[in-house]
């Protein structure tokens, strides 16, 4: 199976503190990763040092088998920024915005029908396809942050990198999220998520690696084996909590 992200001992410094000291984290082709951990533990750090955009100051970042500062095919990833805006300011409707996630592919040849086709079927996916000539300074925060993920499907790429997809987001845009992951992961799109609590993505996470002030303290195979109550942010009070691994997915 293809590599497809790896960090390898990274280590990372942001305003002259170290922030990642040594993380490792391996995503696979068609694997689902979970990054779990407190506020401020580096999860948004050690995804944004696999995207290039954080400079490693120790071991290697990598994408597809190349390091992460030579690799250029950048239409093959599709990363979702933890709460970021997608109009800059600059009025912009949703087919817009997502339409930019295709660019990637195109290069500089007009939009085909097959672009047009991709835009429309992300943004059917994320439950947006009677708003798509609105504003996207008209939506709500879990309106917009599902805009961002449309962007990010339209390119069609082969990793989905997503920095807390669920924050802000209802259960029913939850459960469509987690729907439109299986597809993904179907094709055979690997997919690093950064998560909170694992809630309906649960059953699709093949492994949860838990951030502890830039270190990983602890990763566990196949989370979705393990019963619901055992990945809950506030797991209801168990009879026996000792007696069986728990996985604390919430504010450790
Ligand atoms: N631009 C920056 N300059 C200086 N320090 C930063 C910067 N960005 C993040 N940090 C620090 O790096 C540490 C890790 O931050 P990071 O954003 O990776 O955490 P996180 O695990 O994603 O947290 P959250 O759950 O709140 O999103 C924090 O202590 C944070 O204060
Ligand atoms: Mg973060």
């Amino acid at each position: 199976m293809e590599t497809v992200i790896s960090l390898a001992k990274v280590t990372a410094e942001l305003g002259g503190r170290p922030v990642l000291r040594g993380v490792d984290l391996t995503v696979r082709t068609g694997e689902a990763v979970a990054l779990l951990g407190a506020n401020g533990s580096g999860k948004s750090t050690a995804v944004r040092a696999a995207v290039g955009q954080v400079p490693v100051t120790g071991g290697e970042a990598a994408l597809f088998g190349s390091p992460v500062r030579r690799f250029r095919d950048w239409a093959r990833v599709g990363y979702v920024p933890q709460r970021s805006t997608a109009a800059g300011g600059v009025p912009a409707t949703i087919r817009e915005v997502v339409t930019a996630g295709r660019l990637g592919r195109r290069r500089l040849r007009p939009l085909g029908r097959a672009d047009r086709a991709a835009v429309d079927r992300a943004i059917g996916l994320v439950g947006l396809a009677d708003r798509a000539s609105d504003s996207v300074d008209a939506l709500s925060g879990g309106q917009h942050q599902r805009v961002l993920i449309a962007r990010a499907l339209a390119g069609e790429p082969d990793v989905l990198i997503m920095d807390e997809p669920l924050a802000g987001v209802d259960l029913d845009s939850q459960q469509v999220l987690a729907r439109t992951l299986r597809a993904q992961l179907e094709r055979g799109v690997s997919v690093l998520l950064v998560l909170h609590e694992l809630g309906p993505l649960q059953p699709l996470i093949d492994r949860a690696v838990v951030l502890a002030d830039g270190r990983v303290q602890r990763t566990v195979e196949h989370p979705g084996r393990l019963p619901e109550t055992q990945t809950a942010c506030h797991p209801p009070t168990d009879p026996e909590p000792s007696a069986r691994p728990t996985l604390q997915t919430g504010i450790l």
